[in-house]
């Protein structure tokens, strides 16, 4: 029901405002009401109709019974309200046609479109390699140890037989944690750069015998380029026991690398120095790529660099010195022999899938990583 407009007694200005605002204020309640357009018809009607709309009863009431000498004062007035009557029913009327769209664009359902595909993520082609390793080592009775990316001096180094200054530990560009001087060396933080510092401290809780994979992810202040990045991932192994020897080594490393490579690859150790493993050696094996002879037709094979072999980890028997800083949980270098090897385990899914620049799989580049999938 529209506003009903009250006669008036007083016609003085200050009542006629008083009149105006309180009609203006029912219009405004009235226009927020409309939601469509048979309501706005109604608006419409109630307050601009001919014979009873509240326009023509302002009019009658207000202006045609107004003593002549406030006509004028009422007559302004009265223009000013239909002003604000008419542009209010209109902005009602956009209002009304702009609700019902939205509400339509809202219901639109267009069923040629096609389905939303959700894509199924997969494994990372270095995950991969990884989880095909361990997988490789679970089967021999291997379990899968972990430990911490920032290590102190003591772990990554010291109890890995690199005394302090020594010149082994330039042959891993280590990148330490900045304000550690303070601490006594073998407490300070730096990046591990080698999964090794697992195999204490499993020694640490685990007493002989054990059979450890350790996977992680690992850091060296080298700069990137196809075969070098700042982080990269390892898998390193330990097993020690009461009589194991580097026969073990070899039958257990040339069994991985035919699981791994296929079992027509033959494998080579040639002698090498890391300060935790005496003896140390390097595991080559032949390229399965040009099947050892270097050449791919009249090319020469890249990956193996014309040499028809493949460098993959390196390896060694236990050092003695290694068990002595675990001595306490049952590792009497007296008793007990172990061996442990390490390898890269980007360079070994490069190697695998024939990848020619490392740095494809740290750029997460979908259209590469999908070839994977
Ligand atoms: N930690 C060595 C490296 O990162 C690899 C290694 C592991 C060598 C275990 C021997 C035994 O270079």
């Amino acid at each position: 029901m529209a506003y009903t407009v009250p006669k008036l007694k007083d016609f003085s200005p200050a009542a006629l405002d008083k009149a105006a605002a309180k009609l203006l204020a029912a219009l405004e309640q009235e226009a927020a009401g409309v939601t469509n357009e048979s309501g706005w018809k109604t608006f419409r009607d109630g307050w601009m109709a001919r014979k009873s709309g509240v326009l023509t009863q302002v009019n009658d009431l207000w202006l045609k019974a107004a003593p002549k000498d406030a006509k004028r004062d009422v007559g302004q007035q009265v223009n000013e309200l239909k002003k604000r009557v008419e542009q209010t029913i209109e902005a009602a009327l956009l209002r009304a046609q702009g609700a019902a769209t939205s509400d339509l664009e809202c219901e639109r359902l267009d069923i040629t479109l096609p389905g939303i595909q959700r894509p199924i993520g997969a494994e990372h082609p270095v995950i991969k390699t990884m989880n095909e390793i361990i997988a490789v080592f679970r089967n021999l009775g291997y379990s899968v140890e972990e430990g911490p990316e920032i290590e102190t001096d003591y772990y990554n180094f010291e109890s890995l037989n690199f005394p302090p200054n020594h010149p082994a530990r330039d042959m891993q560009d280590t990148l330490f944690i900045a304000g550690q001087e303070s601490k006594p060396l073998r407490e300070r933080l730096l990046l591990r750069t080698h999964t090794s510092p697992v195999q204490i401290r499993t020694m640490e809780k685990m007493k002989p015998p054990i059979r450890i994979v350790i996977p992680g992810r690992v850091y060296r202040n080298d700069p990137p380029d196809a075969s070098h990045s700042p982080v990269f991932h390892q898998i390193e192994g330990l097993a020690v026991d009461t009589n194991i020897k580097f026969g073990d080594l070899k039958g257990t490393l040339d069994h991985a690398m035919k699981a791994l490579f296929g079992s027509n690859v033959r494998t080579s150790f040639r002698p090498s120095f890391f300060p935790f493993t005496e003896p140390s050696a390097e595991l080559l094996v032949s390229c399965f790529i040009c099947g050892g002879s270097g050449q791919r037709g009249s090319d020469p094979c890249r990956p193996c660099k014309q040499t028809g072999w493949i460098e993959i980890l390196g390896c060694g028997m236990v050092d003695p010195n290694v068990f002595q800083f675990v001595e306490h949980n049952g590792y009497d270098p007296k008793r007990v022999s172990g061996f442990a090897f390490g390898m890269g385990a980007d360079r070994v899914a490069l190697l695998k899938y024939g990848v020619d620049d490392l740095q494809l799989f740290f750029q997460g580049d979908v259209r590469f990583l999908r070839q994977f999938a």
